[in-house]
This record gives structure tokens, sequence and C-alpha cells, in this order.
């Protein structure tokens, strides 16, 4: 085996995942650091020869734009096993096929992971090993909870990457930045000035053939309950001394365990929907109860809505909303902040005195600043003006940057183990409600902004 050497080791490899957002995200990552010594070695289910493996990475590579020349000598030397992973022979074939440290990669089903884990549990393995398990982790607090200590069995906590793809995009990477090389911001980020702050993903998607996970998941648990928790945790904590794994991690997770439904009541501050047919880009949509796959009595919502407090001094009394969607009129996908109002407006300025707002967008990567200033003609009436910049993009997407920490063996960008619990703690209570019918399930039609009864906070 050689020292340097990282083998990326993807079970699942001949699933959706794999081919849509795993190989492009790592031929960005080969382009990137050329220097970086990878083996390849897909696993799957799917009979398959290396040779048609070889095809099909090459293919994802250049879907991702990766540079063919850099990439060409790991797909040359990537080879494909037809495996059952959940089997230790099997497994011990793999591992013993890899000429580098291992990063075992689970693409799979939750359930399948779990299994897989526990066989691992009794192998032998390799020094230095990492293992990157997908999201869901487990499918609720005591599952994830028990994961966690299987996990903890065989492997060290920094040798776990619990991957979410939204600590790889360059926009919550960017957050960073702004909170925290800006005084003019960390300085009025808190209760004081900030009156909320709301946390949207709203997709134009619909269920893009994927009943057999969504169906089992919905909004909550496919979007808020995973990614747009570590980005409140983002938004919302202290600054780190540095951003080490233990340090930027340490604040995110003190964030999150503060944070819980407002005032504790899940029936009266969340809401859900389910789209209804409708059309998006002139393209007709079938309600999602008629998906094929989709059982309605499951009543899996498509749009969710919960508004968090984040119960420590400096975020007392603000709400923090978070809502996410599919088939919804826009790609609406931003964080908001309000501030609050000006203590007292001098008396003889006239116009607009909206809050400031700051607007930052997670696709496309922009920001945007609104402010109160003198308009046209008179100086003493107000007009809102917009001050806008672009991020820069960052040369990989969101996936390689994740798979750049599993390669290197850097889980600062990876969901720490009791951080994916307490994300479990935290949407538990809305969960119960909804099974117990304390919240309505409303509808929308596709391509709408959601049910008609919702109203939502100007921004
Ligand atoms: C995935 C969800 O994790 O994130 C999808 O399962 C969602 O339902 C996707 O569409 C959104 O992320 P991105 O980066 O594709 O916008």
């Amino acid at each position: 085996m050689s020292s340097k050497r990282r083998t990326l080791v993807i079970l699942g490899a001949s699933g959706d995942l794999t081919a849509r957002l795993l190989l492009p995200g790592l031929g960005q990552f080969l382009t990137d650091r050329p220097h970086m010594d990878i083996e390849l070695i897909g696993v799957g289910s799917e009979p398959m020869t290396s040779a048609e493996w070889r095809k099909r990475v090459t293919s994802s590579f250049k879907a991702g734009g990766a540079d063919p020349a850099v990439v060409s000598s790991v797909i040359e030397a990537s080879k494909y096993f037809d495996a059952d992973a959940t089997s230790a022979d099997d497994l011990a074939r793999i591992l013993a096929a890899c000429d580098g440290t291992p990063a075992l990669y689970f693409a799979l089903p939750p359930a399948v992971t779990e299994r897989v884990c526990a066989t691992l549990s009794t192998m032998k393995l390799p020094a230095g090993i990492v293992l990157a398990l997908e999201k869901p982790f487990g499918t609720d607090l005591k599952s994830a909870q028990a994961l966690n200590r299987l996990l903890a069995k065989f492997v060290s906590e920094k040798q776990i990457h619990r991957v979410d793809h939204f600590l790889g995009k360059s926009t919550v990477l960017n957050l960073l930045g702004l909170r925290f090389a800006n005084r003019l911001f960390e300085h009025s980020w808190n209760a004081s000035n900030i009156d909320r702050v709301e946390i949207s993903y709203d997709e134009q998607l619909g269920l893009e053939n994927r009943a057999g996970y969504y169906d089992n998941a919905g909004a909550l648990i496919d979007m808020i309950q995973s990614h747009l928790l570590q980005v409140l945790a983002v938004v919302a904590m202290e600054p780190p001394s540095t951003l080490d794994s233990d340090d930027l991690r340490g604040s995110m997770a003190q964030a999150l365990r503060a944070t819980r439904v407002w005032d504790g009541k899940p029936a009266a501050f969340t809401r859900r929907a389910r789209y209804t047919a409708g059309t998006i880009g002139g393209e007709h949509l079938d309600a999602y109860a008629k998906q094929p796959g989709v059982d309605p009595s499951r009543k899996t919502e498509t749009l969710a809505e919960i508004t968090l407090a984040v119960d420590n001094w400096r975020w007392a009394g603000v709400p923090f909303v978070l809502r996410s969607g599919k088939a919804l009129a826009d790609n609406r996908k931003d964080i908001v902040i309000t501030f609050k109002q000006v203590p007292h407006l001098p008396t003889g300025l006239t116009g607009t005195d909206a809050p400031a707002q700051l607007r930052i967008s997670l696709d496309p990567h922009v920001m945007h600043l609104d402010l109160n200033i003198n308009g046209e003609g008179d100086p003493f009436s107000l007009d809102k003006v917009t001050l806008s910049a672009t991020f820069a993009d960052s040369a990989m997407g969101a996936y390689g940057e994740v798979l750049e920490g599993i390669l290197t063996a850097d889980p600062t960008l990876s969901v720490r183990g009791d951080v994916a619990e307490e994300c479990w703690r935290i949407v538990g209570p809305v969960i119960t409600a909804w099974r117990k019918d304390q919240v309505p399930l409303d509808t929308y039609p596709a391509g709408s902004s959601g049910p008609r009864s919702w109203k939502r906070l100007p921004s």
C-alpha cells in the first residue's frame, strides 16, 4: 500500500447519486488538486465490467467539467466490483484491492448503511480508514444515536464524515468571511439589532422519480433536518477561534444545542403542504399524490416551514424561519436577515422606512444589502437602495469540497456525531405533531408560491 495514496471506494456506485453528484465532484477535485494521488473503486449490486464502469466515470467526470488530461490516469486505473457490501467476505476482498488508505463512501440508503457498518465493526480494518456517510444519518434520534454508538466501536469520530453537501456550498463558506471579517456585520449580529432570520430553499424541481426515498422523508427531513439546520448553525454560531474541525464544529454544535421549536409549540409554529397538479415553466406536473411510488395516505409534505428559537443571549426573541419545498414558482434559495427598525426616525424624514435587510442567496451566489437613503429630488424623502455583490465561485462544486475533506481526512466540513443527533432532537416534536395530525396538510398547485392561505413575510 502506498503511504500517501488514498483509495475512494464508492459503495452504491451504480446509483444515481454517484453518477449525478459524486463523480462530477470527484472530477472537479482531481482537476483542482492534480498532485493528489487518488485511486477510485466502484462497488455496486448491478453487474458491470470495469470497462463499463470506466465509461460511466468518464462521462460523469466530463459532466462535472474535469480536465481530461488530469483525470485520465485515475479513470484508466479504476476498477468496479459487483459485490454485496453487507458481506464480510466481499468487504475484505474490496479492502484488499485498495492500493491506498481507503475512504469508504456510503452512497446507500440508511438501512443498508447500518448493515454495512455492523459488518465492518466485526472486521480488522486498515489504519487510517475513513467512512463517509450520506444523509439522512439515521431515521430519527434513536436510530442516529444507535448508529453513532456502533461507529464509535470501531472508528474514531475524526474518521467519520457525515456528509452534508450544503457545508460545501461556497455561499455557506462565504458566510464565515462575511460575518467574521467585517466588523460592520458581526457587531450588529444579535437580537438587539436583528428582527428575524429566514432561511428558504424553494425549488422548482418536483419529485424527479425519487418516491422510494422522498415519500418516506418529505421536505422536513429531506431539507430542514439536515441542510437548513446546518446553515442556521453557521448563521447563529459564536465566532470560532479557528476554522479547524474542533473549533468550527464546536461553535455550530453549541448553536444547535440552544435551538428548539418556537415556544415549544410545533402545532402553532410549523406548517406543511403538498403540491397538487400544476404547471412549471410551461410543463404540466401531476399532483404529488398521483406520482408513481407515492402512497398518499403517508401524508408526505412537499413544502415545510418551521419557526425556531435559538435560546441564548445573542438570539433571545429572534425567530428563525426555515422553509423548503418542491414544485414551487421560483427557485428562491436564500438567507434573509431583517434588521430592526431604527429606535427613532427624526421627524421630517419621510418616504420608505422599511428596515434594512441583508439577503444572501445560496444560488446564484450573490448578496444584497437594502438600505434607506435620500431619494431623488428631496433629500429628506427616503428611498430604498440595494448594494449588491457577487461571491466568487469556488473552483469546485459542493461535492468537490466535501470530497476534498474526505480524501484529505479533514472532517471540518462534515457533520459531527452529536450535531447529527441534535438535528433530529430539534425536528422530533414537529414529526410527532404532524403524525398526530395536529397541523393540517395544506395544498398548493405546482408552480405556485405555496398555499394561498400562507402569508409570507415580505422581503
Ligand atoms: C438534496 C435533497 O440533498 O438536496 C434534494 O435530497 C434537493 O431533494 C437537493 O433537491 C438540493 O440541493 P442542491 O445543491 O441540488 O440545490
